[in-house]
């Protein structure tokens, strides 16, 4: 079959289209065809080595790595254990690699059943980070109904469907930040209360504004650099800021004493750690679906790019040029 395969870092042109084993599904395992692989920031920074670095406390990879965490596609075998209702289905998957590839293997309770008629480019572009924007407004805090939040870089994937949760939880205001007016166009289409331009010195004052003077219960925070500080101008007294990124850099250290005269709290957020916790991934996974299917969650597909040209989708990412996602079609 055909996949894309990382034999080293680097640029995106190391992304190369190779001849590769069709894989085997083992135990609960189920081989799909894969009919659309979404493309995520994460899948940059797996590129790039940067989680192969001590500096950054998590998971690397090690080579050959077929990138993709995110597929949609028919389930043509099964492992021995394998759940049997599972054969012939389309699924939407989340994985820890493979879904750059003709074919991918998924653990079975990985997989969530979606209608035939279901958008396969729509769909793809959830599990990964759709997982990620659920498990942070359900896991890594508990948004409530009433409560207002502010995301980051919402033109993009996590931080559209994010937005799109935060409204089916009841939030609000909810408000974006994008930097082009493109990109706010999109989260206000999405349901966002009021999208901001963060590229401007005053958007701390703005999202003060819009909440009345007191500033967002919880802060959705991927950007890093001089965004991180100037979060705590506009969190309000016992407000959550989350981070799950860092697309502009670390920024400057943090100071944990200065959480203690607003009764603020900073938590963190990292997908794999809850790879095996499948009850919760599976719910959330199942969330997301049923909301894509009623009409609730939508992600507008930037492009659809053919699997050989992976490198073209990881540049537009880097390029910023995306609004909602890309996915690849093998
Ligand atoms: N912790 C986890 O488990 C986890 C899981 C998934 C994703 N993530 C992180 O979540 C963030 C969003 O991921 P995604 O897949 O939704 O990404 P995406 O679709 O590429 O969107 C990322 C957005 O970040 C903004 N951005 C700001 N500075 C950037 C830069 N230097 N390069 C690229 N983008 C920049 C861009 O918006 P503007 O142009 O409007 O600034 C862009 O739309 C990423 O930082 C990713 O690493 C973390």
């Amino acid at each position: 079959m055909k996949a894309i395969q990382l034999n080293a870092f680097g640029e995106a042109d190391v992304l190369g289209l190779s001849d590769v084993e069709v894989p085997v599904p083992r135990d609960e395992e189920v081989l799909i065809r894969v009919s659309a692989a979404g493309v995520s920031f994460v899948d940059v920074r797996q590129r790039l080595g940067v989680y192969n670095q001590a500096s950054t406390r998590v998971g690397g990879i090690s080579f050959p790595h077929v990138p993709g965490s995110q597929a949609v596609g028919t389930v043509v075998a099964l492992g021995p254990t394998a759940n049997r209702a599972l054969h012939g289905r389309k699924v939407v998957a989340h994985v820890r690699k493979g879904a750059y590839a003709e074919y991918l293997i998924a653990p079975g309770p990985d997989c969530v059943v979606v209608p035939d008629d279901a958008d396969e480019a729509v769909l793809a572009a959830i599990p990964m980070q759709g997982l990620t924007a659920y498990c942070l407004l359900t896991a890594s805090t508990v948004l409530k109904a009433g409560e207002s939040i502010l995301v980051h870089a919402a033109g993009g994937g996590v931080g559209s469907i994010a937005v799109q949760i935060a409204k089916i939880m009841g939030a609000g205001p909810v408000i974006a930040t994008a930097a082009t007016p493109e990109k706010r166009d999109y989260a206000l289409a999405m349901g966002a209360d009021f999208a901001i331009d963060y590229e401007r010195p005053d958007w701390p004052s703005q999202v003060l504004q819009a909440t009345g003077g007191r500033g967002v219960d919880v802060l959705l925070e991927s950007i890093g650099g001089d965004v991180f500080e100037r979060n705590f101008e506009c969190l309000a007294d016992f407000g959550r800021c989350v981070i799950f990124g860092s697309a502009r850099g670390p920024g400057k250290p943090v100071e944990p004493r200065r959480l203690m005269t607003r009764c603020q709290s900073l938590a963190g957020f990292y997908l794999p750690v809850l790879y095996d916790d499948v009850e919760r991934t599976s719910q959330g996974l199942q969330f997301l679906v049923d909301h894509v299917v009623a009409g609730n969650i939508n992600v507008r597909i930037a492009e659809e790019i053919p699997l050989a040209e992976a490198c073209r989708a990881h540049r537009m990412l880097e390029g910023r040029e995306v609004i909602g996602a890309v996915v690849l079609r093998p």
